[in-house]
């Protein structure tokens, strides 16, 4: 699945929302989050957002894991 990491905190663009055909992008107070079961990978999210904040989870940057952390753990996983 894709992960928003924290360079969404303070933009908060929404545009992500706009274009996810899932509507499985949620507003997580400081930044917005994906849920990981209900993401299918389109890709979308990741051109819509102006400051590249999203990524596949397969491709997250080392330093971007506490992210990973940080979705699942809004969704209880
Ligand atoms: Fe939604 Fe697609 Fe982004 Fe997943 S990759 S959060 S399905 S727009
Ligand atoms: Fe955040 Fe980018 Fe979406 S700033 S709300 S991840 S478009």
């Amino acid at each position: 699945s894709h992960v928003i990491t924290s360079r969404c905190a303070g933009v908060r663009d929404r545009a992500c929302l706009e274009v996810c055909p899932c509507e499985c992008i949620y507003d997580a107070g400081e930044q917005f989050v994906i849920h990981p079961d209900d993401c299918i990978d389109c890709g979308a999210c990741v051109a819509a957002c102006p400051v590249d904040a999203i990524y596949a989870d397969v491709d997250l940057p080392e330093a971007d894991l506490p992210a990973l952390a940080f979705n699942r753990a809004f969704f209880g996983l």
